[in-house]
C-alpha cells in the first residue's frame, strides 16, 4: 500500500496547531505498520534552516495556474526513515507566515496541482491513496479527477476534515483563471458554495471517503450547530463520512523521558510529578506549595477553545485556592484580558503568551489538571497529552473531547477527568470545583492519575482504521 500524505502543515517543519502533529505521527505509524507512507507539503521561509540545508533537489518542471506556467522545485528529505516531499516556489512560498494572504486561494490551489505534478518525479512511487488534509487541500481530488484521469484513474482519495470551521471560500473566478476548470463546475452539486467556490466543499464531494478526527465530530457536524453551513451535504454523504480519533506520538510525549521538564516519572513512580509543579512555581514567581492545585491551560487563544467561558467566572475562579498557568498564542482581547489579572494576582495566575514546545511540556508536568472548554473540539490534542502527563483534563463534552475523557464518577471511581455537558460558564465552575474537591483525597486522585496515565492514546488502534479504509477503497 502507497500513501502520499498532503498537508499545509507537517511537525517539525511547519505548525501552527495539531493538523501539524497529526501529519507527522499518523505517517510514521502508518510506516511502521508496512504501508509506504509519504509527506509533501510547501516549502515555507519559515521551515528551520537546520532542515531546509538538508533538503535534496529532485526535479524542477512547470505547473499549469490558469493560462500561466508556475515553477515548480521538488525537493525531498528523509526524516527519520520518513520521506517528505517540499514544493518549492518562493512566489507563493516564501513569505513570513505560513497564511493569511490576500492570495491564499491561489497559493493553495498552486499547491494541490503541483502535488499531482510531482508524483511522476518521485521514485518507485505511484500512490495507491492520497490522502487530503484540511481546506488548502480541498481541490485536490477533484483536479485528480478532471485533469489526470488518463495518467492516474485507480487513484483513490481520502480527504480529512481537521477543522470544519475554516473552508477555503474564494471567488468563482478561481475556476477558470487559477485552476483550468470550466464553470460547469460552478454548481451547488460540485464547488459552489453561497457565492463562491469553497474548497472544502469541493473536497467532500469529489474524494473516495471523507474522515474526520473523532466519532462524535463526524456525527455533530451533520447537525447546524456545528456544521458550518455543510451539515446538509455531510448528512447526504454520511455513507463515505467516517470519524477516527487522532492519538498522540508516545515517542514524542512521554513524561519518562522528556528532557525538557525538571524530574522524570512514570505510571509507577507518578508520585514524583510532584517536583515539577514545585519547579513551575518557583520558576514563574508562584508560592512554592505542594498542595495548591495548579490548573493548566495550553491552547490556541481563539474563541473555539472556549475561553470565554474562562473569562466569565475568572474573578470567581480565582477567588479559589487554586493558580492556574495559561500558556498560548490568538486574539488579543484574551490576551489583555488575562494580562490584566496576571498583573492583579501574580501569585495565583501567571501568563506566557507564544508558543513554546519546551514550557508547554513543563507546564503538561507540573499541573494537577488541563482546562479545555472548547465549543467544538474535532479531536483535541491538549487533553491527550494532559492525560499522558497524570494531568487531569477539565473538558466540555464535545467532539473528540468527549471521546477520549471519561468524566470521573462518584459511586464507581471510574473515569481519567471531569467534563460537564452545556456550553455554560458557571456549569463549568462546578465541574474546577469537583474537581478541587477531587483532589483533596489522594487515594481517588492518584487512581484517576494512574489510570490517565496509562490508558492508550497511542496512534496505533487508529492507523489500523486508517488502513482499513485505504484497502476498502483501492
Ligand atoms: C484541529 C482541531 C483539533 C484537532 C486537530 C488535529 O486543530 O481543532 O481538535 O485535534 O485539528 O486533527
Amino acid at each position: 500500500m502507497k500513501v502520499l500524505f498532503v498537508s499545509s502543515e507537517v511537525y517539525p517543519f511547519a505548525k501552527t496547531g495539531g493538523l501539524g502533529d497529526v501529519a507527522y505521527a499518523l505517517p510514521k505509524m502508518l510506516r511502521s505498520l508496512g504501508v509506504d507512507a509519504r509527506i509533501i507539503l510547501p516549502k515555507y521561509e519559515k521551515i528551520s534552516e537546520d532542515y531546509k540545508s538538508k533538503l535534496i533537489h529532485i526535479a524542477s518542471f512547470g505547473v499549469q495556474v490558469g493560462w500561466r506556467n508556475q515553477y515548480c522545485g521538488l525537493e525531498y528529505l528523509n526524516y527519520y526513515d520518513i520521506p517528505v516531499y517540499f514544493i518549492d516556489n518562493e512566489y507563493y512560498f516564501k513569505r513570513g507566515d505560513f497564511y493569511g494572504y490576500f492570495d491564499d486561494g491561489e497559493r493553495f490551489a498552486y499547491f494541490d496541482r503541483a502535488v499531482l505534478e510531482s508524483i511522476k518525479y518521485m521514485s518507485d512511487f505511484v500512490p495507491d491513496v492520497i490522502h487530503c488534509n484540511d481546506w488548502q487541500t480541498g481541490m485536490l481530488p477533484l483536479l485528480l479527477k478532471a485533469h489526470y484521469f488518463n495518467r492516474y484513474w485507480n487513484v483513490k482519495t481520502v480527504y480529512t476534515i481537521h477543522n470544519l470551521k475554516y473552508q477555503g471560500v474564494f471567488s468563482p473566478t478561481i475556476l477558470g483563471e487559477l485552476l483550468n476548470l470550466d464553470m460547469s463546475y460552478y454548481d451547488e452539486h460540485k464547488c459552489k458554495y453561497h457565492d463562491g467556490v469553497s474548497f472544502m466543499k469541493t473536497a467532500i464531494n469529489y474524494s473516495d471517503v471523507v474522515t474526520t478526527v473523532s466519532p462524535s465530530y463526524a456525527k455533530e457536524i451533520q447537525m447546524p450547530y456545528y456544521g458550518e453551513g455543510l451539515n446538509g451535504l455531510l448528512s447526504e454523504k454520511q455513507y463515505k463520512l467516517h470519524g477516527i480519533l487522532n492519538g498522540i506520538d508516545y515517542d514524542v510525549f512521554n513524561p519518562a523521558t522528556d528532557e525538557c521538564i525538571a524530574e522524570k516519572y512514570d505510571a509507577k513512580n507518578y508520585k514524583l510529578k510532584v517536583n515539577n509543579k514545585l519547579a513551575l512555581q518557583a520558576e514563574f514567581g508562584m508560592p512554592v506549595d505542594i498542595n495548591t492545585p495548579m490548573i493548566a491551560i495550553v491552547s490556541r487563544l481563539v474563541k473555539q477553545k472556549g475561553l470565554d467561558l474562562v473569562t466569565c467566572v475568572l474573578d470567581e475562579l480565582l477567588k479559589m485556592d487554586i493558580q492556574l498557568v495559561i500558556l498560548g498564542s490568538g486574539d488579543i482581547e484574551y490576551t489583555d484580558f488575562f494580562e490584566y489579572f496576571a498583573k492583579s494576582y501574580p501569585s495565583k495566575i501567571h501568563v506566557y503568551w507564544g508558543y513554546n514546545d519546551a514550557l508547554a511540556r513543563k507546564i503538561y508536568a507540573a499541573a494537577d489538571m488541563f482546562l479545555m472548554p472548547s465549543q467544538f473540539e474535532p479531536c483535541g490534542i491538549g487533553q491527550l497529552i494532559s492525560m499522558r502527563y497524570g494531568t487531569l483534563p477539565i473538558v466540555r463534552e464535545t467532539g473528540g473531547l468527549k471521546d477520549t475523557v471519561q468524566p470521573y464518577n462518584e459511586y464507581t471511581g471510574e473515569g481519567v477527568g471531569f467534563s460537564f455537558a452545556n456550553y455554560n460558564a458557571h456549569e463549568m465552575l462546578g465541574i474546577i470545583k469537583m474537581a478541587v474537591d477531587t483532589y483533596k483525597n489522594k487515594k481517588v486522585w492518584y487512581n484517576l492519575v494512574r489510570r490517565a496515565m496509562t490508558t492508550d492514546f497511542s496512534w496505533k488502534s487508529s492507523a489500523e482504521k486508517y488502513i482499513d479504509i485505504y484497502k476498502s477503497i483501492v
